[in-house]
């Protein structure tokens, strides 16, 4: 399928026998994020009224954020200026937009590399989701949600990646007992172009569970180097090339974070029955709802959910205003795991934790994309559709 992003009217007369049936006019750049991120459209036909700059911007932005989606640009005349600066910013093809027998040619192209590109990229990994782990209060179990969560998205056989963005105080690496040789750091001298065999050579793969993982700056000074725009470039690629792509957060909301906040598909609030946990978290989503973030895609966990504390799950629930997805149940089988370098809801599977994390997994977190479990866990994709 087909977007047409064209502001003047009547636009689809003029090229719909060109474009075929499946076409999605849009007049304003902003909505061509939301086609093409339903994963239906793999060409966007930029009109020619639509200013050069403009579509040199938005070609650049889809090459990092969705490699597999073409753009074919038409312009009322054809000038070397235009197609030098089309081929630099990622436009497959330039038209000329009054060549109707042209365009049918480059769409017909387009589609077969888009196709190409898309198998290369795993379907659906070409626009994976990104699943984004947050408390504002430390020591509340987001990394162990996020270690857990995101390992057991890998032993189903979807290609997940975990990032630590904890950059000062990161500890997914240690948790799982990976050896300190590459991290985030890695690439900073890649910031701006950086590609997919650049993450894939600084990513470590934790064996037992096929889980792919980059961890955080060995040396908390170092957090201060990883620059907030290389991370938001580095989910951009992830996503593409990934079904799942886990964001363990520090309990603070630095730069990078509130870029990473932008590009989640889905917040995973964690608290557990404490009223700072609770307060701090309140806090915090007072600040998404300031800066914009989409309302719908949050989902509390209870963290400890059945400690006696005097603070009850509806206690919580009434503070945050969103229901509790799921309690976590105490368990010293979490740190134990963890102390031993091995993944809780992937090596014992029957314990309470374990499922309930599972369970969680499972039954909201995949059918928020249009995913539903077998019955042995392993996945069976429906209608892709992103969260947001
Ligand atoms: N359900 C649980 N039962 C028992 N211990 C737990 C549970 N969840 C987490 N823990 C333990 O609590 C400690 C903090 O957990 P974790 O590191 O996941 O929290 P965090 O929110 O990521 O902390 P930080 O903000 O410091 O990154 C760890 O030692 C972990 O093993
Ligand atoms: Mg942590």
């Amino acid at each position: 399928m087909t977007v047409l992003w064209e502001p003047v009217r009547g636009a689809i007369d003029t090229f719909g026998i060109a474009l075929g049936d499946d076409v999605t006019v849009v007049a304003h750049a902003a909505s061509i994020d939301r086609e093409v991120g339903s994963g239906d459209h793999h060409l966007v036909v930029i009109g020619p009224e639509v200013p050069a700059e403009s579509a040199y911007e938005l070609a650049e932005q889809l090459r990092i954020d969705r490699p597999a989606v073409g753009v074919v640009l038409l312009r009322h005349r054809l000038e070397v200026s235009v197609l030098t600066q089309a081929l630099r910013s990622g436009i497959r093809e330039v038209v000329q937009a009054d060549d109707h027998a042209a365009l049918v040619d480059a769409v017909r192209r387009s589609e077969a590399l888009s196709a190409r590109l898309g198998v290369a990229a795993g379907e659906p990994g070409s626009g994976g989701h990104v699943v984004t782990v947050f408390s504002a209060k430390g020591g509340v179990g987001k990394t162990t949600v996020a270690v857990n969560l995101a390992a057991h998205f890998a032993t189903t056989g979807a290609r997940t990646l975990l990032v630590d963005l904890d950059l000062m105080f990161g500890d997914v690496g240690i948790s799982l007992q990976l050896p300190p040789t590459t991290s985030i750091m890695d690439l900073v001298s890649m910031t701006g172009h950086l590609d997919g065999q650049g993450l894939a050579s600084v990513v470590q793969t934790h064996e037992a569970t096929g889980l792919d993982v980059l961890v955080a700056p060995h040396d908390p000074a170092d957090a201060d180097r990883v620059p907030a725009d290389l991370v938001s470039e580095l989910i951009r690629l992830a996503r593409s090339t990934y079904d799942y792509v886990v964001l363990d957060m520090p309990p603070s909301m630095p730069e990078h974070v509130l870029g990473a906040f932008d590009l989640s598909d889905l917040l995973v609030l964690v608290s557990t029955l404490d009223i700072p946990a609770v307060k701090n978290l309140r806090l915090a989503i007072n600040t998404l709802d300031t800066l914009g973030a989409p309302q719908q895609n949050r989902l509390l966990v209870l963290n400890r959910a059945d400690l006696k504390v005097g603070l009850s799950a509806k206690d919580v629930e009434s503070a945050i205003g969103y229901p509790v997805s799921v309690g976590l149940p105490n368990t010293m089988s979490v740190p134990a795991a963890s102390n031993r370098g091995v993944v809780l809801a992937v090596d014992e599977p029957k314990n309470p934790f374990a499922t309930a994390l599972r369970e969680f997994a499972d039954h909201k977190v995949r059918p928020r994309f249009g995913e539903e479990p077998t019955r042995n866990g392993s996945r069976r994709i429906g209608r892709r559709r992103r969260a947001k």
